[in-house]
């Protein structure tokens, strides 16, 4: 098997890197082989996805992925965007389905913004459509009018395919999980979100064992803070599911809790934290470097089909909190304040340590 390592810029070279420690203690026949990506693509290649990065992307059974993005990016011409080199990626690889399970460490309970009885036991997933909406659709661009005045135009657009394919994988994960499928749209303003919900209602006839619910964004965003624990699996689109996933981190505790997966047509995948490359952190060894780690388990158990030891690295997570072990962002008085290093060895001892029991 061979796993390709895409660090990529910013804090993203931190947590993989502890993330990569825990791939050598778990799997130490695996082979690894590195390649830049974003700004680190830029710097050494002149692009953000260079060709020998995308051609090792199809090789590798898996990809570990960290974060990309650098300062000044969002002025940028759009080839020149770290962020592009990722987008790219997932559309070449057509990772259309990127899950995002938001889950509770009850040692992190005193972590999160929310009352302790809002998030106990919170355990739902993102499903955030990956190739479409309106990150590629087109036309889209900066645009000079007849007056002179300019405009910048961006196109919000799904085909049926595309909507049917992630609505087959939201109820396939729901029957894996509690049975709920909670769509989340905005067809009450948008012709592409109504085509959604019509798609998912017709798709959802085909699973009458799992219990299909739509809600508009806005009231889907109130929802996730307001009682957030009703959720299984919320599925929905490539914008809407970014901010969305940004706002389950906080009901965990930190982003640097939160791991994805982007799946596609077979078992090669993406795993990367949801989390960005933290230029306010970088370099500093404070990054929290979990998420990166539980991406990892995900790709054991998603690419590899290695279920015991995706929950052997999970339990490891678990032990290091309950061991008091906390990062920057998830620091709470009375528990042991630990840098990026200390917690992927951290991890790496509790594995050890199972292994030794
Ligand atoms: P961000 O997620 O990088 O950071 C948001 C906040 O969360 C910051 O205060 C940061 O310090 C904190 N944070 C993030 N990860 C953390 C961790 N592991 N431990 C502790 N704290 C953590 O989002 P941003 O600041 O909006 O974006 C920074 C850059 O990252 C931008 O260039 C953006 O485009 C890029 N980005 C990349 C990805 C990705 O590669 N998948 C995702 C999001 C943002
Ligand atoms: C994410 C990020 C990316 C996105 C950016 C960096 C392109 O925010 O993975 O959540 O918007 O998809
Ligand atoms: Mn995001």
């Amino acid at each position: 098997m061979k796993i390709a390592i895409m660090a990529g810029d910013g804090i993203g070279p931190e947590v993989v890197a502890q993330a990569v420690k825990v791939l050598r203690h778990v799997l130490p026949q695996a082979e690894t082989e590195e390649a830049p990506v974003g700004l680190a693509g830029i710097e050494t290649r002149g692009v953000p996805l260079p060709d020998e990065t995308l051609a090792l992307a199809k090789r590798a059974d898996a990809i570990l992925f960290g974060a990309v993005g650098g300062p000044d990016e969002a002025s940028l011409p759009r080839e020149q965007r770290p962020g592009t080199g990722l987008l790219k990626l997932r559309k070449e690889l057509t990772l259309f389905a990127n899950f995002r399970p938001a889950f509770m460490f009850p040692e992190l309970i005193g972590a999160s913004t929310l009352k302790p009885e809002i998030v106990d036991g919170l355990d739902l997933v993102i499903l955030r459509e990956l190739n479409g909406d309106i990150y590629f659709g087109e036309p889209r661009g900066i645009e000079t009018g007849p007056s002179g005045e300019r405009y910048g135009i961006n196109t919000m657009r799904y085909t049926e395919s595309e909507v049917e394919r992630i609505a087959h994988a939201a109820f396939q994960a729901a029957r894996r999980r509690r049975g709920k499928v909670c769509s989340v749209d905005k067809a009450n303003v948008l012709e592409t979100m109504q085509l959604w919900r019509e798609v998912m209602t017709r798709v959802g006839r085909e699973y009458p064992d799992v219990e299909l619910s739509h809600l508009f964004i806005d009231a889907a965003a109130m929802t996730l803070m307001r009682a957030p624990k009703q959720f299984d699996v919320i599925v929905t689109g490539n914008m809407f599911g970014d901010i969305l996933s940004d706002a389950a981190a906080m009901l965990t505790g930190s982003i640097g809790m939160l791991p994805s997966a982007s799946l596609g047509l077979d078992r090669k995948g993406l795993y990367e934290p949801v989390h960005g490359s933290a230029p306010d952190i970088a370099g500093q060894d404070i990054a929290n470097p979990l998420a990166a780690i539980l991406s990892f388990a995900m790709l054991l158990r998603e690419s590899l089909g290695l279920e015991d030891k995706a929950q052997e690295v999970e339990s490891a997570v678990r032990s290091v909190l309950a061991g008091g072990y906390r990062t920057a962002d998830i620091y709470q008085p009375g528990t042991h304040r630990v840098g990026t290093e200390e917690m992927g060895d951290a991890v790496v001892q509790a594995l050890q340590a199972r292994r030794a029991a």
